[in-house]
């Protein structure tokens, strides 16, 4: 009789501590994916709404602009924060020597946070695909909306990348809006790409 009561107290405990995260008024941190919460590592105390990765000098230069928009897919949301990770030149998530968090993201890593225009823009250098394998180049994005738990979005992908095939491509949720990033290089010999995100959005309601 001891144990139901207990068990029952920690049941009602539980749902309310599960209903003080979905209200937001614990602090959302954590518990929003696998691991996702790794973009709160090292996370600079101030944010601004573009930044360069860290060394950006072992590969080709890339920079991946756009605006974050609300669900209604118009109103610009701001104050967003947006967390992106991916490999390096030689495919590989390789962290700086004197790197003590979030090794397994690797070096290649910045945190950018909307303005009020919903702009972000992120300088590095162009990902390699995983060696001997068939995934295709990527970036991984996580986003921590203003009082809500952190998730991910759709990678960025390569429209050019021989490893995006068309399965692959029709296998994509696209959360937050398509991932696959048309690159062009421009005069400065940069790749240079645009991808908006729409929050609350896949694929199956756009289409
Ligand atoms: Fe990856």
């Amino acid at each position: 009789m001891k144990e139901k009561r207990l068990s029952s107290a920690l049941l009602l405990l539980s749902a309310f501590l599960a209903a003080l995260h979905n209200t937001g008024a614990q602090k959302p941190i954590g518990g929003g994916c696998d691991g996702c919460d790794l973009m709160f590592a090292g996370m600079p105390k101030s944010l601004d709404w573009q930044t360069t990765m860290t060394d950006i000098s072992g590969g080709e230069p890339l920079e991946i602009e756009g605006v974050i928009f609300q669900e209604d897919g118009t109103t610009p949301a701001r104050d967003v924060i947006l967390y992106v990770y991916h490999t390096n030149a030689q495919g590989f998530y390789a962290p700086a020597a004197a790197q003590t968090v979030a090794r397994r993201h690797g070096q290649l890593r910045g945190w950018m946070k909307t303005d009020a225009a919903g702009r972000y823009k992120f300088l590095t250098i162009r990902p390699a695909p995983y060696p001997r394998r068939d995934i295709p180049a990527h970036i991984h994005p996580v986003i921590s909306e203003p009082g809500k738990n952190e998730y991910y979005l759709d990678d960025y992908l390569f429209d050019d990348d021989p490893l995006l095939t068309k399965e692959k491509r029709d296998a994509q949720g696209g959360r937050g809006g398509s991932g696959i990033v048309r690159l062009t290089k421009n005069a400065a010999r940069k790749w240079v790409g645009r991808r908006d995100i729409i929050l609350g959005r896949s694929i199956p309601d756009y289409r």
